[in-house]
């Protein structure tokens, strides 16, 4: 019997002030996307900014429906629009934020599985790293080399006939 340990790094700005500039710039397109979340039911409004290899930035923000599960993440729709407009272009960076109407958040958003396990078919179909930026709207910001290191032991296409 043996036990297999995970590490995990994440690099923990304390806050805006101390991110160097691009990351900064990267996090701001973020904010502004939330602004712009469809998210009439729960009224948490979700940013996404991604960073792809030709300088370009995509964006995206949640899309809730009245039938619930019909809405989308931010990530998702940042990712798929980044996707569909350049297919042949890796994602250098994603930074994802998120705004509390109701009390503002302190520590970073945590995306979720769905949204953990679309960021890693792009990151294994360019065999690129995407590092990812995690902010609340106060507080530290994290920031991890990639996406594996969000979803170890991931389903990918390697299992696949
Ligand atoms: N949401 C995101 O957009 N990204 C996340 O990482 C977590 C949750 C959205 C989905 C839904 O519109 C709202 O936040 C509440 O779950």
């Amino acid at each position: 019997m043996k036990t297999i340990s995970l590490e995990s790094r994440i690099l923990v700005y304390e806050d805006r002030v101390e991110l160097p500039a691009d990351i900064l710039k990267l996090l701001v397109e973020a904010e502004h996307a939330a602004t712009r979340a469809y998210a009439p039911y729960s009224h948490f409004q979700v940013g996404a900014a991604i960073l792809m290899n030709n300088g370009q930035v995509v964006t995206g923000c949640n899309q809730e429906n009245a039938v619930y599960p019909c809405g989308l993440c931010a990530e998702r729709t940042a990712a798929f629009a980044a996707s569909a407009k350049f297919p042949e272009v890796p994602f250098s960076r994603i930074a994802i934020t998120a705004i509390n109407p109701v009390e503002p958040l302190k520590v970073p958003v945590s995306p979720c599985g769905s949204c953990r396990q679309v960021l890693y078919e792009y990151e294994q179909k360019f065999g690129q790293p995407i590092e990812v930026i995690l902010a609340g709207q106060e507080g530290p910001i994290y920031h991890l080399r990639c996406v594996a290191d969000l979803l170890p032991y991931t389903f990918h296409a390697g299992f696949l006939p």
